[in-house]
């Protein structure tokens, strides 16, 4: 199924949407619920490089969509004082390309590339002299009477998002002074976010109802905004637009989406997962091609959840199911497959 027609996806699927999500996009280190290491530490390299008058040193944020490196970025750069020029990997062709959104920046300001794993080879290598010596070399002319003329360029800070931070080359991740990795979000902050975002959206909302959003919205502040807002459509025409844990159960069921926050998709991997493969392992093109999902929306979107609740484990002979997986499907698991799950099962933590 493609990505914009799931409603648990967690990337975005419209310009609607888009502009939805701006408005409710906190601009602050205060309105940013949770990720408190990540914050703690940003603050502290902000307050630093201010002190010192410098350029941030290059930030790396990575995780699951929906997360909020996007608006991270913008905090950063907002908290820092300075300008923010947005891009993203498959958007700069060219190293010409680099080279015309480099030598447009301001001193200190920020540069946020999305989706960084997905820069050419060519134009990242152009990034490391610009990361690290804030210079560009550009070939001129070309055979032997070539030369290559240095431009510099004011000190700036790069920040670079990512769902996948596998695909980043070490050489390229070692460029980053700082690397954030932003952590699924638990029930009481996703409830605190789904707070914030029905008083913005001027949403009643009981709140009971804001914990029973927050327990099914897959740990993910974008899945979070998606779901109040969905459910508000079903209070105004089921009742009287306030919306209750009753309509709000009502709600996701009719959506499909169940008590842990799983769609007719993740219930379709685990379910071919413990049905067809016996519980794995199953190595994950075997498994995408299964279900007729591509492997990349597997491991980006439909994984990190699964792994966060203990329902998955990765194994070096390919993804296994565990005992809370069984349980949640409604299946029996027996002996042998519960040893061999135990040993991956000590590892998860809540
Ligand atoms: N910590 C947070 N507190 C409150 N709201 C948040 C937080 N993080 C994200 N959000 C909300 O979730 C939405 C999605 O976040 P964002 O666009 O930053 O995610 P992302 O990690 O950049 O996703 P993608 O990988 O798809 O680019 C934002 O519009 C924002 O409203
Ligand atoms: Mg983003």
């Amino acid at each position: 199924m493609e990505n914009a027609e799931r409603f648990v996806t967690s990337s975005l699927s419209s310009f609607d949407e888009e502009a939805i999500e701006k408005s409710l996009r906190p601009k602050t280190f205060n309105d940013y619920i949770g990720q408190d290491k990540v914050k703690s530490n940003l603050k502290i390299f902000i307050e630093a490089s201010k002190k010192r008058g410098d350029a941030l040193d290059h930030v790396l944020l990575y995780g699951p969509p929906g997360l909020g490196k996007t608006t991270m970025s913008h905090i950063i750069a907002n908290e820092l004082g300075v300008d923010i020029k947005i891009t993203s990997g498959p958007a700069i062709e060219r190293a010409a390309d680099l080279a015309a959104i480099l030598t447009n920046i301001n001193e200190n300001d920020v540069l946020f590339i999305d989706e960084i794993h997905a820069l050419s080879r060519n134009v990242e290598e152009k990034l490391y002299s610009a990361m690290e010596d804030y210079a560009f070399d550009i070939m001129i002319g070309k055979g032997p009477s070539a030369q290559t003329l240095r431009v510099n360029l004011p000190k700036f800070t790069l920040i670079g998002a990512t769902t996948r931070a596998g695909m980043l080359t070490g050489p390229f991740r070692d460029r980053f002074g700082v690397i954030c990795r932003l952590e699924i979000y638990n029930k009481n902050e996703l409830a605190t976010i789904i707070r914030r975002s029905a008083k913005i959206l001027g949403i009643d909302l009981d709140d009971d109802a804001a914990i029973e959003l927050a327990g099914r919205s897959r740990g993910t502040p974008r899945i979070a905004n998606r779901l109040i807002k969905r459910v508000r459509d079903f209070a105004q025409v089921w009742g009287d637009g306030k919306v209750t844990k009753e309509i709000t159960r009502k709600a996701l069921e009719f959506l499909e989406i169940d008590e842990l926050g799983l769609d007719t998709n993740d219930r379709k991997m685990l379910q071919t997962l413990i049905e067809k493969f016996n519980g794995g392992p199953a190595g994950l093109d075997t498994l995408a091609a299964s279900i007729n999902e591509d492997a990349v929306t597997i491991e980006d979107v439909l994984e990190p959840y699964l792994l966060q609740l203990g329902f998955i484990a990765r194994t070096p002979r390919g993804r296994i199911a565990l005992s809370n997986a069984y349980e949640h499907m409604g299946y029996k698991m027996d002996e042998e497959k519960a040893k061999d799950a135990k040993l991956y099962e000590k590892d998860i933590k809540d």
